[in-house]
């Protein structure tokens, strides 16, 4: 969701701005635009639709872009106002000599623009962000000083913000300032940059500051200036960071998505690494900040979290409650804090976020840190702000996940819940000793066992192939893969645009059978266990309505291919254990119906990576 890169330096300073944003594209977006000082006057340059569009135009600019020696650039999705040329980033000041790039959301940006339109400022955009621009400007009037401008405008801005400004007075300058939305500084050799996230500034330096909320950055080739909010000098904490620039290219894949998916076993071992090495030890979690008195009489566990984190979340439940036989109540963030909730000091609450940027869950987290609960995150960005407000952090170290349908953060932070369910259950000694040990010895073996349903994967592609034209999807399940089925219908919806609905298997007779006829694949999730014979008995209940039946099992029984049209099958894991091993099929499922419908498999419509707005 939007992206920010800005750029001070000697270097084709286009190249560099749209390399940038193309490694944020990822995030979604649906119109992009730069904004460079060329020949000592600021210039705009926008497009709709896909960045290729933005790269389309500058190339025929070249003759006119050859001095620029600072810009900034942005990937939109919009917000306020519908995606077109004169919504997208950087808006100008009236003048047309300051302009801006933002993600975020100005909330006060209505009553801005009116005061703003009587001062005399012409309006271009129906955007929040265009008031930035207007409102800076007119500060910039007054103190002649842009990176006064910025702090006392931000004074009056309410909401989110991440924003990059140039002004043609002020040469080779970015001012660069943020609240509650992500921005860093890259540092360079005579060069500096600014982004909203590591990807678009890794290819040229693995040196950046973390701004934090309400500091101004002063950027230009040779130096960086920090700033709080009253205007003291700050010194810079350099940190490096953790990225290779080939976490970002697909190594011969088609997609990210199906190279994330293939990445899954390694993602797992990774997760085990340091924490788990043999079935007699225990796990090491050192990562969960709360003493061992605290932990053993922790009484309710309520988790927040969104979209596919949810559906981790809603797994991780299942193996609490059965390890440590504490309640745990999961919850949609954006449910969770709009209402009335009891969650206080006694309560551990743990927020999940790939991304660790969601604004629901942030919120979600900052409400019950008031509260006095401690907080546990479980992320795949330790170096977001929904980390920052941790007082455990579980960082899933699933590498940066491109595609924006989550596959492999999905399965660490599966992972992050086994751990920290056997970590409890083994203070707590509230689960079978021989149990706990069978368990750790299946997560040992996990990687190999899903690497070898990777080398089948062709059959999931014939069936793939087989119910691509279906309009609709059943899946079906009980128990711990209810949320597999959520799951994997929410894969199919995202990227391949089909209608797909996770239900509980006992509830298909409540009301959805009567949707059954033999245009409809019912999925039955059905792995051995507790609920297998259950469910058998309620995809029976749909067959008998001559529903399209396709089995996701790791039974080995042969009557199944008597009841069911299609028999995906996948190898035997112990139940706790399966949600991991059932999605990876219902992953590669969506990726190829999505694939053989030729949709933009990595990049769906709509859709952004990281959710920043409420
Ligand atoms: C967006 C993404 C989903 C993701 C959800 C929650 O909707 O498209 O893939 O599951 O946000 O994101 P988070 O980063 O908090 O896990």
């Amino acid at each position: 969701m939007c992206g920010i890169v800005g750029y001070t330096g000697k270097k084709n300073v286009t190249d560099i701005l749209t390399g940038g944003l193309s490694s944020l594209e990822y995030r979604g977006y649906d119109s992009s635009g730069v904004a460079v000082i060329a020949d000592g006057k600021t210039k705009v340059y926008k497009a709709e639709g896909k960045l290729q569009n933005l790269k389309d135009l500058l190339a025929t600019k070249q003759e006119e872009l050859k001095s620029a020696n600072v810009g900034i650039g942005h990937i939109r999705w919009a917000t306020h106002g519908i995606p077109n040329e004169i919504n997208a980033h950087p808006h100008t000041s009236t003048c047309g000599k300051l302009a801006v790039v933002h993600n975020g959301i100005i909330e006060n940006f209505k009553e801005l623009r009116e005061k703003l339109e009587a001062k005399g400022c012409v309006f271009k955009s129906e955007t929040d962000t265009e008031t930035v621009a207007h409102l800076v400007n007119l500060k910039y009037e007054e103190t002649k000083d842009l990176k006064e401008a910025v702090r006392l405008a931000s004074k009056e801005l309410d909401g989110a913000y991440a924003l990059c400004i140039i002004h043609e007075d002020v040469p080779n300058t970015i001012i660069a300032t943020r609240r509650n939305a992500p921005l860093l500084i890259g540092v360079g050799e005579d060069e500096n940059f600014a982004a909203s996230d590591v990807p678009a500034i890794i290819e040229h330096t693995k040196k950046a500051i973390y701004l934090d909320d309400n500091q101004i950055a002063v950027l230009k080739p040779n130096s960086i200036e920090l700033f709080d909010s009253n205007n003291n000098k700050i010194s810079p904490k350099v940190e490096l960071l953790p990225w290779e620039p080939i976490a970002l290219s697909k190594m011969g894949y088609k997609h990210f998505m199906i190279k994330e998916i293939h990445e899954q076993p390694d993602v797992i071992r990774n997760f085990l690494s340091g924490k788990l090495h043999s079935a007699n030890e225990p796990v090491k979690l050192d990562e969960v900040k709360l003493d061992k008195e605290k932990l053993k009489n922790l009484n309710r566990i309520q988790v927040v979290a969104c979209g596919t984190s949810l559906h981790a979340a809603m797994v991780g439940k299942y193996v609490i409650e059965e390890l440590c036989k504490i309640p745990v109540d999961v919850e949609a963030s954006s449910e969770y804090i709009y209402r009335t909730t009891v969650t206080d000091e006694h309560t551990l609450v743990i927020g999940v976020s790939q991304s660790g940027e969601t604004a629901d869950t942030l919120t979600a987290v900052k409400q019950s840190k008031a509260r006095g609960s401690h907080i546990l995150i479980i992320t795949n960005r330790p170096d977001s702000a929904m980390a920052r407000e941790a007082d455990s952090l579980i960082p899933v170290n699933a590498g940066i996940e491109v595609s924006v349908a989550a596959t492999k953060s999905y399965v660490a932070q599966l992972m992050a819940f086994y751990a920290l369910a056997l970590h409890l259950a083994e203070i707590k000694d509230s689960a079978d000793k021989d149990y706990i040990k069978t368990l750790k010895n299946e997560l040992l073996l996990l990687p190999q066992k899903i690497e070898l349903l990777l080398t089948k994967k062709e059959k999931i592609q014939k069936c793939a192939r087989m119910y691509s034209s279906s309009k609709n999807f059943i899946f079906i399940a009980r128990g711990m893969n209810y949320a597999t089925a959520l799951e994997g219908a929410l894969k199919l919806k995202e990227i391949s645009y089909i209608n797909a609905t996770g239900y509980p298997a006992g509830e298909l007779k409540h009301g959805p059978i009567a949707m059954l006829d033999e245009t409809l694949p019912v999925l039955s999730i059905m792995m051995n266990g507790k609920v297998y014979e259950k469910i058998l008995s309620n995809a029976q209940e749909a067959k008998a309505r001559n529903a399209r039946m396709i089995a996701l099992t790791d039974s080995l029984d042969e009557k199944l291919e008597d009841l069911f049209d299609y028999v995906l099958n996948v190898p035997h894991v112990n139940e706790i254990i399966s949600p991991i091993m059932a999605i990876i099929p219902l992953q590669l499922l969506a990726y190829y119906i999505a694939e053989f419908l030729g949709k933009d498999v990595d990049q769906p419509r709509n859709l952004a990576k990281s959710v920043t707005v409420e």
